[in-house]
């Protein structure tokens, strides 16, 4: 990946995977796929609010280019962290219609939050003091915590596709796990 900004004032950087800009048509197809066999264990639940219950990389597995986006998203991850101690992760795919694009919201309990743009349509994202315009193959990534949502630049019929990740330490599992009772399926070593 490269790395396309870095922005020291608020914190995020964002880069582009040209293995998902050379791939892109698989890509998309790889994630309806993916929502299929979503859809087959979940039935009408929401891929994204589902969040807790399956990991993108795990629901993906047998895809070569996922196989390497997971890879790439690894290193990406330990360069903005910088730390080499055990890291874990969830990760879920946002699949919506124009009408279902996220309002704001934001991801509580974790270091890091991020998202890949698999097929980000014309969408800007929206955060408090800055705004990330959505572009195929593109990696966002900053501390977590920031309010952010999603806005429709430009109508679309087919849906807008987009991976979000969290990363934790071993404090914020300790957390998860005090405040839910229910067990995290999601939750993957990095
Ligand atoms: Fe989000």
């Amino acid at each position: 990946m490269r790395l396309l900004q870095h922005d020291p004032v608020h914190g995020y950087e964002l880069y582009r995977s040209d293995l998902i800009v050379t791939h892109h048509a698989a890509f998309v197809e790889r994630c309806h796929y993916a929502v299929d066999k979503f859809k087959r264990i979940f039935g009408d639940k929401s891929s994204t609010w589902t969040f807790g219950s399956y990991n993108t990389f795990a629901m993906t597995a047998g895809s070569v280019i996922f196989y390497q986006l997971y890879h790439e998203l690894c290193t990406v991850i330990r360069q903005f962290t910088k730390i080499d101690g055990p890291l874990w992760f969830q990760s879920w795919l946002n699949f919506h219609s124009e009408n279902e694009v996220l309002d704001w919201h934001r991801h509580r309990n974790s270091i890091v939050h991020g998202y890949i743009s698999i097929e980000p349509h014309q969408t800007k994202t929206l955060f408090e003091s800055y705004e990330i315009l959505n572009e195929i193959g593109n990696v966002y990534i900053a501390p977590s915590g920031q309010m952010h949502k999603v806005m429709v630049l430009e109508r679309f019929s087919t849906p807008r596709i987009t991976i979000a990740f969290d990363v934790f330490n071993e404090d914020n599992i300790a957390q998860m796990y005090k405040e839910n009772k229910h067990v995290n399926l999601s939750v993957m070593p990095l």
